[in-house]
């Protein structure tokens, strides 16, 4: 029997699509097709987009469509944003938590 596991959430429908921008996600580089939302790009890359701060289980979008703020990310200057809403950009530096001032 052959089980297979998607090694990322998020599977392009066409994986030979260039992804020519890049941006910084929780310091590691995240690379994005045209009109790619943010979370569409880091889901393609990794399996969650955040910690859930009440379990400490994974977060990694759910609605979609800006509803439910589990895509919620921050930008380097702290102003939160919803990764499911917002279009990726050239050097874009995002984070899954709020800048706390030591680091
Ligand atoms: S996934 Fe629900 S607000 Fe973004």
């Amino acid at each position: 029997m052959v089980i297979f596991v998607a090694r990322h959430l998020f599977q392009p429908i066409d994986p030979g699509t260039p992804r020519p921008l890049r941006f910084e996600f929780d310091g590691a580089e995240i690379t994005a097709r045209r009109n790619d939302t943010v979370l569409a790009a880091v889901l393609a890359s990794r399996e969650r987009c955040g910690v859930n701060e009440f379990d400490g289980g994974g977060r990694a979008g759910f609605c979609l469509m800006g509803s439910c703020q589990e895509c919620t990310m921050w930008d380097e200057d702290g102003r939160r944003l919803r990764g499911c809403m917002t279009e990726a950009r050239e050097g874009l530096r995002l984070r899954s938590r709020p800048h706390c001032g030591s680091d």
